[in-house]
């Protein structure tokens, strides 16, 4: 969907925006430059650059979306909010220790369970000691879906792409613990979501 300004426009992502901001503004109270993998319509990254602006937020996506993130880019006047990187996990390399901090909302259950690992892999590549990697979406724990709307929407995902459909979180730990990052956190987010939290670990 379209905006008035023709910039691409999710009403979701519209009304997760400020529950998410309020986790990000405390984890990433003490970081400076952010890569944020997925940016998707780019709404997030407006918002949170606009709200936050210590930080330096660099959006990234496949190129197909970033038409639309430069829209919010540029419409967003902000210097701290930079155009899209061609970034697709399963082929791009991002510098190393580049970021302390990496964000990405929505992706794990959309992305095949190889690109998943592969985002693991960058995000443990591109963060400094310490750094703070935030992946918001809908998570399954010790095997089961927290409701039954997220094991129907399970269901619809596989459906659609039988690569796609909501992780196991005890397994995203697993390829955090791979690339040294440990989970710190888990925020319990409106509609069934959560924010998971993995610090990397001092060199
Ligand atoms: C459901 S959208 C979420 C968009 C946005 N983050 C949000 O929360 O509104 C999933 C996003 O994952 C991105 N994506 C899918 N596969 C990817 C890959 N291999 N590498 C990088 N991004 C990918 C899509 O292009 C899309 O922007």
């Amino acid at each position: 969907m379209l905006d008035m300004t023709d910039k691409p426009f999710s009403e979701y992502a519209e009304r997760n925006g400020a529950p998410i901001l309020d986790v990000l503004r405390n984890e990433f109270a003490n970081c400076t430059k952010v890569l944020e993998i997925g940016s998707g319509t780019g709404q997030h990254a407006a918002r949170i650059a606009k709200e936050l602006p210590f930080l330096r937020w660099q959006t990234s996506d496949l190129d197909e979306n970033h038409g639309g993130i430069r829209a919010w880019v540029n419409d967003s006047g902000l210097a701290n909010l930079l155009p899209p990187l061609s970034l697709d996990v399963l082929t791009s390399d991002v510098p190393a220790a580049s970021c302390d901090a990496v964000f990405s909302s929505n992706t794990a259950h959309i992305m095949s369970i190889e690109a998943v690992q592969k985002m693991f892999e960058i995000v443990g590549n591109v963060l400094t000691e310490r750094g703070v990697f935030c992946l918001y979406g809908p998570f399954r724990q010790g095997g089961e879906f927290n409701t039954p709307s997220n094991a129907a929407f399970h269901t619809s995902l596989r459906s659609r792409n039988p690569e796609m459909g909501i992780r196991h979180l005890e397994s995203l730990d697993e390829y955090a613990r791979d690339h040294n990052m440990a989970r710190a956190r888990l925020y319990t987010m409106p509609a069934n979501n959560h924010i998971a939290v993995w610090n990397k670990d001092a060199a």
